[in-house]
């Protein structure tokens, strides 16, 4: 899919920079990948922080993962090579929200380093925030607010990250967010914290 099928396109640009289009909103795009296993908090924290910013004024959205499997990439399941293309089309939409100067929080697994490489690979340099969302299998496994563990433990859900798929975690995140250790709150005040010393936001 990394293949573009069309021929005679061409790429049309805007009339304002993207230094023009940050002054005037105030707020520079980013997009926040949030990646981890199922309930180890992604879409609890990216809300959360959504509503925090918001409440300063700031333009943000989240994309999450069971949210746009009913939608976008109702097509996919959860092979590998779907995987790869639910990461692949989130990216490619995640790019265009940041470059309309939204914040972008994704919401999730992307359990393969390559295809969050990839989804890194096509933002401008600095823009991609890598944030591993980390909890042990036990903790999530604990949690299991959707009972999926429990039915995946149980033989009913193939390929389970986790339990029966891999999980890759990043080596080399720009954000941990440990939430066996944090609250919801602190853990979306830290996102918040690197957007504004990274210079996303202001403070
Ligand atoms: S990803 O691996 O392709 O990034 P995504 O974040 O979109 O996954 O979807 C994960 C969500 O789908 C989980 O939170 C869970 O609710 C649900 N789900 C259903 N089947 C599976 C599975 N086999 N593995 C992981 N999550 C699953």
């Amino acid at each position: 899919m990394s293949t573009t099928k069309s021929s005679n396109i061409t790429f049309h640009g805007a009339n304002v920079t993207q230094a023009e289009r940050e002054g005037i909103l105030g707020q520079k795009g980013a997009v926040v990948w949030l990646t981890g296993l199922s309930a180890s908090g992604k879409s609890t924290i990216a809300r959360r922080a959504e509503q925090l910013l918001l409440a300063r004024g700031v333009t943000v959205y989240v994309l999450d993962g069971d949210n746009v499997r009913f939608g976008l990439n109702k097509d996919l399941g959860f092979s590998p090579a779907d995987r790869t293309e639910n990461i692949r089309r989130i990216g490619e939409v995640a790019k265009l929200f940041a470059e309309a100067c939204t914040i972008t929080l994704t919401a999730f697994i992307s359990p393969y380093r390559a295809d969050r490489d990839a989804a890194r690979a096509i933002m401008p340099a600095g823009t991609f925030v890598e944030c591993l969302v980390e909890a042990s299998v036990e903790v999530c496994e604990g949690r299991d607010p959707k009972g999926l563990y429990k039915k995946a433990r149980a033989g009913q859900i193939p390929e389970f990250t986790g339990i029966s798929a891999p999980y890759e975690a990043p080596a080399a995140p720009e954000l941990v967010l440990r939430t066996a250790d944090l609250t919801v709150d602190q853990a979306a005040e830290a996102l918040i914290a690197h957007l504004i010393e990274k210079g996303f936001i202001a403070a």
